[in-house]
């Protein structure tokens, strides 16, 4: 008997738990950053009603009809295409690894926070003492230790909630994360906006400017932003919804999670920028300045910026991390749920057994970027899974689900158990549409690599690094001759 929700409260909370990550607070903070603030909003809304929700309805309808997780539900609707359910869910695995360690720097900075203050210098404390980051890519050093624990830490947190199973882990996990969560944010925000230099900062925010919409590149950066904040791609929706009782609405469902989703992210954009306005103020930087890369936004950036106000700012330190760990882990939950369930679809095995496996392996994986050279490893290997593994997946299952097994099908199905009916614009958007714009994101990041080597790196490293590709390609396909110990209903 497969397990399921115990209500589906606890379903939607469980996938905004899932949608709601690491993504939410730092990647969409440098997207917003880097595209020049307000701007950024109009494609992200566009590219989460026309890709995001259309693709969340896919997996959700995917899940929910062949209660399956990823390759069981290809299995079961176009036999020949089990391997494009393995590729989402080891593209996810190679995710899970490095996901796992930037959420443990979290909890390494957060444990500090509590235990020492704020760190004077964020940037020398940020590098030199938590990373302890080697001067190239080739010097790996050995491993940093206090990280090596702080991931043994996560994973042991994830093999327990996700041990638990389905009801009395992760729904009971994610009741408490999500309030919490919430609450923290809300907490930020209000502090964020009621400093001086903090309406600048929200003005800079909101306020679009037309002119670089011409840009292609915010727009492929909104898509690629929705399609890894809604965890699209990775099967983890589709195992989700196979837990789901049949009598469940799933145009409502995938409305609610994409919606508080990006509610959550936008919200979260008041308490980046109007810290960030402070900032500005008090160093008399201009706001599009106080931020040098990317990565440092959270790490650097931000507790610098809380360090200036007067009072409270440990505070305010050990909620920004707190909430930090907790939005990681209540993803990386659901990541290596997706993996585990369709471990235990495939082979037949129990919930522990499984789980023992990838916990021991992901320990494994994520162990080279608990080294010296670490960060660069997580960019190079996030580079080519985030930017071409889930994209590829993605383009993949909307093809074999709208053209293979037939749109119209789901549309269908999806009607005869939803309140908000979907028409054929559906099909068009799911099978034509999304699988169009996620190939301008592979095809134009080759034509930059082709031009210049990713984040400066060595092509003999990223030529390691880009095997990850073809690498998940192969494992797919081995995984997917193998037969399955059960009968498949
Ligand atoms: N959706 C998760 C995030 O945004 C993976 O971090």
């Amino acid at each position: 008997m497969r397990e399921q929700w115990g209500s589906r409260i606890g379903f939607i909370l469980a996938a905004v738990g899932s949608a709601i990550g690491l993504g939410n607070i730092w990647r969409f903070g440098y997207m917003v950053y880097n595209n020049g603030g307000g701007a950024f909003l109009i494609p992200y809304f566009v590219a989460l009603f026309c890709v995001g929700i259309t693709l969340m309805i896919l997996e959700l309808a995917l899940g929910h009809y062949t209660k399956g997780s990823a390759p069981l539900a290809f299995k079961k609707i176009y036999e020949k295409c089990e391997w494009v359910g393995w590729l989402g869910v080891l593209g996810g695995f190679v995710i899970t690894t490095y996901y796992i360690v930037i959420i443990a720097w979290c909890l390494y900075y957060l444990v500090e926070i509590i235990l020492f203050g704020l760190p004077s210098n964020p940037k020398t404390f940020f590098f030199n003492e938590v990373l302890n980051l080697s001067s190239g890519v080739g010097e790996i050093g050995s491993f940093v230790w206090g990280i090596l624990l702080s991931v043994i830490v996560i994973w042991a947190i994830n093999f327990l909630i996700v041990g638990c199973g389905v009801k009395k882990g992760l729904e009971k996990a994610n009741k408490i994360f999500i309030p919490l969560l919430f609450l923290l944010i809300i907490i930020l925000v209000i502090r964020g906006i009621t400093l001086p230099g903090g309406l600048e900062g929200i003005t800079w925010y909101l306020t679009p400017n037309f002119a670089v919409l011409k840009d292609p590149k915010i727009w492929l950066d909104a898509f690629s932003q929705i399609f890894f904040t809604l965890s699209l791609g990775f099967g983890i929706m589709i195992a989700y919804a196979s837990y789901l009782p049949k009598k469940t609405d799933i145009t409502t469902s995938a409305f609610t999670i994409a919606l508080l989703n990006c509610g959550f992210s936008f919200l979260a954009g008041f308490a980046v920028f109007g810290t960030l306005g402070y900032m500005a103020l008090k160093s008399g930087v201009p706001l599009n300045e106080v931020v040098s890369q990317g990565i440092a936004l959270a790490f650097v950036t931000f507790p610098k910026a809380i360090s200036l106000i007067p009072v409270g700012s440990v505070i305010l330190g050990i909620i920004f991390f707190l909430a930090l760990v907790i939005a990681g882990i209540s993803s990386s939950v659901s990541l290596v749920e997706a993996i585990v369930s369709a471990i235990m679809d495939k082979f037949d095995i129990s919930r522990r057994k499984a789980l023992s496996i990838v916990t021991l392996l992901g320990l494994l994986g994520s162990s080279i970027y608990v080294t010296n050279a670490g960060l660069y490893w997580i960019d190079m290997i996030d580079h080519f899974a985030s930017g071409y593994l889930l994209p590829i997946a993605g383009i993949l299952e909307a093809i074999v689900v709208v053209w293979l097994f037939g749109g119209d099908k789901i549309i269908e199905y999806v009607n005869k158990l939803s309140e908000i009916k979907i028409g054929s614009w559906w099909k068009y958007l799911a099978g034509v549409f999304s699988p169009l714009v996620l190939s301008s994101l592979i095809v134009l990041d080759i034509y930059s690599l082709m031009h210049k080597p990713y984040g400066g790196y060595s092509w003999n490293y990223l030529g390691i690094a880009m095997l990850v590709i073809p690498l998940v390609f192969v494992v797919s396909f081995i995984l997917s001759k193998i037969p399955w110990k059960s009968e498949v209903k």
